[in-house]
């Protein structure tokens, strides 16, 4: 099963729950840049605002050719209880390619409901599976962050293969 892992992260949560991820799928992964300042309070304020307004950005341009693989995990921090401006810009720009999707977010504690709704509406299909992990779970990497972790990859194989 080829498999991406696509991820948007602006201080580094998300890039390692990814990391993990890539391992434990033997996937490739790419990193999605927003070229918009997300820095200091002002942006920071305006960075909230693009994803609670659902406003798109301006991202890198990539190399993957999405249409090679099986299987694509698409990871955003979560802003404003929505989808970063990055991740949304990325599916709403490439739906038509996406093979089946898993989505997984990372947060300060709240708005991850949301953003699986915002998920399935941008891209168009149902998550094959979804995973919501606080930021200090992945940095403390414990017992019950590896279970939620395993829970999530035996969701995302078995609802691949039914
Ligand atoms: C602009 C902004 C808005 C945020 N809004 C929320 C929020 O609504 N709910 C929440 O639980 N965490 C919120 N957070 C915290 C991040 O989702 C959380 O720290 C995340 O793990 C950061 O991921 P990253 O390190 O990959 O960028 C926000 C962070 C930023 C910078």
């Amino acid at each position: 099963m080829q498999t991406l892992i696509v991820y948007y992260s602006r201080t580094n949560t998300t890039k390692e729950l990814a990391g993990k991820l890539q391992e434990n799928f033997a996937a490739d992964i790419l990193q999605i840049e927003d070229q918009k300042k997300r820095e200091g309070f002002l942006y920071l304020l305006k960075a909230s605002f693009d994803a609670l307004t659902a406003n798109v950005t301006l991202i890198n341009q990539f190399s993957h050719n999405l249409e090679e693989y099986d299987l694509v995990l698409v990871g955003s921090p979560i802003w404003a209880a929505s989808i970063t401006p990055a991740i949304r810009t990325f599916l709403l720009g490439n739906s038509e390619v996406l093979p089946r999707l898993a989505f997984f977010v990372t947060h300060a504690g709240g708005g991850s409901g949301r953003s699986k709704k915002q998920f399935k509406k941008i891209a168009g299909q149902e998550p094959l599976a979804f995973l919501s992990v606080k930021d200090d779970e992945v940095k403390k990497d414990d017992e019950s962050f590896k279970n939620k972790l395993a829970e999530f990859e035996r969701e995302i194989i078995t609802n691949f293969k039914s």
